[in-house]
């Protein structure tokens, strides 16, 4: 079976699924394949900070309902180390800027319920999806769904299908750069039912290495502790997770962890990863199938926003007004800020984590920057800047 569409989408994650959003605003069509079911794409935990950048547009597209209803804003997080919390005013060194937290999950409920409330099209459960003429004005989408094998036509495909994806491998070899880092050690996310332990976020550097409190809700807690990478999550029960949050988050003050039953519990591991450029012919990447950043700073999901924002900008250019240089420059654009979020990523994740091989200089070293951040008003204003988002425009 044949359909055609203006842009074809592949993946409904965040940048999919704003995408289509963003477009259909501008009366532009657009179909999203989507790999995995509806209820999957619905339930799976991953983020959940929200930069203002992103807030402010959910909100301006009239997507914020809910968000504005169950989110938390924030104004500041702690940073904690040798036994003390160090308070960074968020919003006070940043002109009022917040971040919110609402879970991604959350946010793609909203996104897939206004989409497909005005009659826009996701195709669910979609196999093999292939690419085709990428480099010509007519690229081409062959998938199949519902045992039916379908051809999609486009103007433009965007590749919006997370870092496992298929789109990445339709860039040729010979134009392409990739830029790799590993970290030595992963993340064990925890999902708890118990009250919030803390108004805001915890980012904690301990001897037996980084902790992270996090919240979901008045009743369900989120938190990280560094992990070995390869671990397998079998090892961990409910009280050797406890007892470690316990050691690594210790103050000398009153403050004490809320405790409660684990619901859920997993092993991440962490990298950087960019491809440049992040445009072939008429195929556009954007989220994380171009770039993935640690966890750490909280910026993958934004930047998935920031990279459809850019594109939706350009092909609404494009379609009323013949214009191609925002599609040339795409690439370019987002790659600025792509970068900056990946040094935010790595700076915060190297000051905060325990690496297997440090001594005790880089151990001072993690000291001094930590001291200096909280002491400084320009380090933690910098800090600051970068964690509730830099512009759109930058
Ligand atoms: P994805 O969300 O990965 O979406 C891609 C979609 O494409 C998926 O639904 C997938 O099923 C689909 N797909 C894949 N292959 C195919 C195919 N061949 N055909 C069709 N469909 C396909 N970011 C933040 O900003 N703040 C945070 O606090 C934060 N915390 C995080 C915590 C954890 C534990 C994790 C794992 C991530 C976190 N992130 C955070 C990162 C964030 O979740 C991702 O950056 C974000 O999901 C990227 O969105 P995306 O749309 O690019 O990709
Ligand atoms: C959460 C995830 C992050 O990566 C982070 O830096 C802060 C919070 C979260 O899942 O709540």
């Amino acid at each position: 079976m044949n359909m055609r569409t203006q842009v074809g989408i592949i993946g409904a994650g965040p940048a999919g699924l704003l995408l289509s959003l963003l477009l259909a605003r501008e009366g532009i069509d657009s179909i999203v394949l989507e790999s995995r079911s509806r209820e999957e794409v619905e339930t799976t935990i991953r983020a959940g900070v929200l930069e203002q950048g992103t807030v402010n547009l959910l909100m301006e597209m009239g997507l914020g309902e809910r968000m504005q209803r169950e989110g938390a804003v924030h104004h500041g997080i702690e940073l904690r180390f040798d036994g003390e919390g160090h308070r960074i005013p968020l919003s006070e060194l940043t002109n009022g800027r917040t971040i919110t937290l609402y879970p991604q999950h959350e946010v793609l409920r909203d996104l897939i319920a206004a989409r497909l409330n005005h009659g826009g099209h996701i195709l669910f459960n979609v196999k093999d999806v292939q690419l085709f003429d990428v480099s010509s004005h007519q690229p081409r989408l062959q998938f199949v769904h519902e045992h039916e094998q379908m051809e999609l036509q486009c103007d433009f495909i965007a590749g919006c299908d997370g870092f496992h994806g298929v789109s990445r491998a339709s860039l040729p070899e010979a134009i392409q750069t990739v830029f790799t880092r590993f970290y030595p050690f992963g993340w064990l996310g925890i999902l708890m039912q118990a009250p919030p332990s803390s108004q805001e976020l915890i980012y904690a550097y301990s001897e037996r290495g980084f902790a992270l409190v996090s919240t979901r809700s008045p009743e369900l807690q989120r938190m990280y502790l560094q992990c070995d990478p390869n671990d397998d999550i079998a090892h961990w029960s409910d009280e050797m997770i406890l007892e470690e949050l316990q050691l690594r988050l210790a103050t000398r003050g009153q403050w004490q962890l809320r405790i409660g039953p684990i619901i859920q519990k997993s092993i991440l591991a962490m990298r950087s990863f960019v491809i440049e450029p992040m445009q072939y012919g008429r195929l556009f990447l954007a989220g994380d199938v171009a770039h993935i950043v640690p966890p750490t700073g909280a910026k993958g999901l934004n930047l998935a926003v920031a990279d459809v924002r850019h594109l939706a900008h350009a092909l609404t250019l494009f379609y009323k007004e013949e214009r191609t240089d925002l599609l040339e420059a795409y690439s370019t654009t987002c790659l600025r800020r792509v970068w900056r979020a990946e040094h935010f990523s790595w700076w915060m994740t190297s000051m905060l984590h325990r690496f297997p091989d440090d001594d005790p200089f880089q151990q001072r070293m993690q000291r001094a920057q930590l001291e200096y951040t909280v002491r400084s008003r320009a380090a933690a204003a910098s800090l600051a800047e970068n964690y509730v988002g830099l512009p759109f425009e930058w």
